[in-house]
């Protein structure tokens, strides 16, 4: 479905890049450009770029650009309509395509939502009814009453119909509660998903049920727990067991752990600040989520060396958005759940006001690696030590755990912090290497997946790049330009249709704003686009360029058709005579 352009072009008006992208990365000022670390793919030094004259982005370090529609489907992974969407709300825009959603959809999306609201309040009716597993699970946990009801647990009576039942009595379709994830159908016969289980509410930001976590009740139960798949009110990827609750009682802090009970468990004991992502990885939108309700995050997972992996990339992710982060380490018990039990509630905050900064955990990770008394592994303990804070980019950071290292290791402040500040500087250095390697190379332009026909037709396909980020970026120049060259002319087929897009685009709104490249090409060939619109090296003479750039085409087009118009009897000979120079 296409969208007006005029509401795209206003849409973009009131949601300068800019604005937009930095409310989800860093950006720092680069003279007309804005640059950050990119939120595509992890890295320690920005590559990925804001152009504000263009309203693009590009990352040179990945390859992912495109302009601030593109930016909010790749970091929300929404489709276009769902990203304009997006934007449209946080402009104050109204949809105009908003009655093209058909009235059915939404009122399924609604109909699942009240299957798990009463799903929800029949399960919590279960559990207290009293007298049954789930009452006495809880209690052999030390889980009370209140905590059942702050996160409306409930449970899942060990039956193949009883929610089954309900909901066909109230009206739903075997098909709807199966799109639900409520009931599983198996060759036709339909059951309850959850059976014999102690049942978590999965409650978005504005307090819809919209899944359900389950733990085995048996001793053995097999798996652990189960959860609702995936639906059109439910990803997984995006949502944190317990946000709904936290994000009104955390001052700017967070804890993050692994399981639903270790949240409610902490709630319990007063931390009732605490989230779990549901049954997969800590993702990167989780990060996102997070990062809109907390300044500090502190990483409570699991003491396994599982939980320990997950920690390190927890860390990337949350400091990739911006997060401040601890590490909160925890000896003779498991989890967070465990450790309450355990040792009691005071502990457990005196292990907060101990947790580690991500500098602080790597180089401990470290210090167990390697045996200090033999000189040899002491050495490499320093220098990857050493590493660790060469990257970090504050000064006053480095050299205050410089000086951590040094105490520790008996030497002198300056030679630590010299070593490090070497090892910076040639951090930097192949960063910007890879950056400015990586631009050269899209300009010359060797193996190209985007236009395959690049490599055959260097001279004009260059020409033809340069010319149409002298349009974008020059739309005035529109009608001298096509006067002089058409589409047609080009050499390459992508280029063609990039041309004739600009120009096509220009006839209705000459803004290089407003050009939604997006809407016709694929990511990876947007993110093409946007690189050579922002990268061409144009002269000060623009117009004289650009009759260059046309002459080139139009010479080498020529060049093309006389290779193809030879007679048979020419061609034979030009075979014979091995001549690879011409291209055909
Ligand atoms: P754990 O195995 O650490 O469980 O899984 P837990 O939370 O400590 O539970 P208890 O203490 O044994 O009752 C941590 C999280 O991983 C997901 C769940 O979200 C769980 O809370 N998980 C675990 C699953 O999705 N499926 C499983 O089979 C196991
Ligand atoms: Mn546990």
């Amino acid at each position: 479905m296409a969208i007006d352009s005029a509401f795209i072009s206003d849409l973009k008006f009131r949601c300068p890049i800019e604005e937009v992208i930095g409310g989800y990365v860093n950006l720092k000022r680069a003279g007309s450009r804005y640059v950050a670390c990119c939120p595509f793919h992890n890295e320690k030094t920005p590559s990925f770029t804001v152009f504000t004259d263009t309203s693009s982005y590009y990352c040179f370090g990945c390859g992912a650009g495109g302009d601030v529609i593109t930016f909010i489907m790749n970091r929300e992974s929404l489709d276009y309509i769902d990203a304009v969407r997006l934007l449209a709300d946080r402009a104050g825009l109204t949809m105009p395509e908003d009655r093209s959603i058909p009235e059915s959809n939404k009122r399924q999306r609604e109909r699942m939502l009240e299957m798990h609201n009463i799903s929800a309040r029949h399960f919590y009716k279960n559990l207290a009814a009293g007298n049954n597993e789930a009452v006495r699970y809880l209690e052999k946990r030390g889980l009370t009453m209140q905590s059942v009801k702050r996160y409306g647990l409930g449970f899942a009576k060990d039956s193949y119909d009883d929610l089954k039942n309900l909901l066909i009595a109230r009206g739903y379709s075997l098909q709807e509660m199966t799109a639900a994830g409520l009931i599983v159908n198996k060759n036709g016969s339909y059951y309850d998903k959850f059976r014999n289980r102690l049942m978590f509410p999965v409650i978005d930001l504005r307090g819809n049920v919209v899944a359900f976590s389950g733990r085995t009740l048996a001793a053995d139960g097999i798996p652990k727990y189960i959860n609702s798949p995936d639906t059109e009110i439910y990803h997984k990827g995006n949502i944190l067991f317990g946000l709904n609750l936290a994000k009104d009682k955390n001052n700017g802090t967070l804890i993050l752990c692994e399981g639903n009970i270790d949240v409610v468990m902490l709630a319990q004991a007063g931390f009732k600040n605490s989230v779990a992502p549901l049954g997969t990885a800590f993702t990167v939108d989780q990060a996102r989520r997070i990062a809109q309700y907390a300044k500090t995050v502190i990483i409570a997972f699991d003491s396994d060396s599982a939980g320990q992996k997950a920690t390190s990339k927890a860390i990337d992710y949350l400091k990739n958005q911006g997060v401040s982060v601890r590490i909160l380490q925890m000896q003779g018990a498991k989890d967070p759940d465990e450790y309450i039990k355990t040792y009691g509630k005071d502990r457990f905050a005196m292990l907060i006001s101990q947790s580690k900064t991500p500098t602080e955990y790597q180089i401990d990770k470290l210090r167990e690696k390697f045996d200090l008394n033999d000189t040899a592994q002491k050495m490499e303990y320093i220098s990857q030590s050493s590493q660790v804070i060469a990257a970090l980019s504050s000064e006053i950071e480095r050299e205050i755990y410089a000086a951590a290292l040094a105490k520790e290791l008996e030497i002198s402040v300056q030679t630590v912090k010299a070593d490090i500040e070497r090892r910076r500087k040639i951090m930097v250095k192949s960063q910007h290497r890879k950056v400015m390697s990586a631009e050269q190379q899209q300009v010359v332009g060797v193996g190209d997946s985007i236009n395959r026909q690049r490599r055959d037709n260097l001279l004009a396909s260059r020409a033809e790049e340069t010319l149409i980020a002298i349009l974008c970026r020059n739309p005035d120049l529109l009608n001298e330009i096509t006067e002089n060259i058409s589409d047609t002319d080009f050499v390459t087929d992508f280029n063609r249709q990039v041309f004739r897009f600009v120009t096509d685009s220009f006839k209705n709104d000459s803004s290089v704003q407003n050009l939604s490249f997006n809407s016709v090409f694929d990511s990876a060939q947007t993110s093409k686009i946007t690189f050579l619109l922002n990268t061409a090296i144009l002269s000060d003479d623009i117009r004289m360029q650009a009759q260059d750039c046309i002459r080139t085409i139009k010479s080498q087009k020529t060049k093309k058709i006389d290779a193809a118009q030879l007679d048979a009897e020419q061609l034979m000979s030009l075979i014979k005579k091995g001549d690879k120079k011409d291209e055909y």
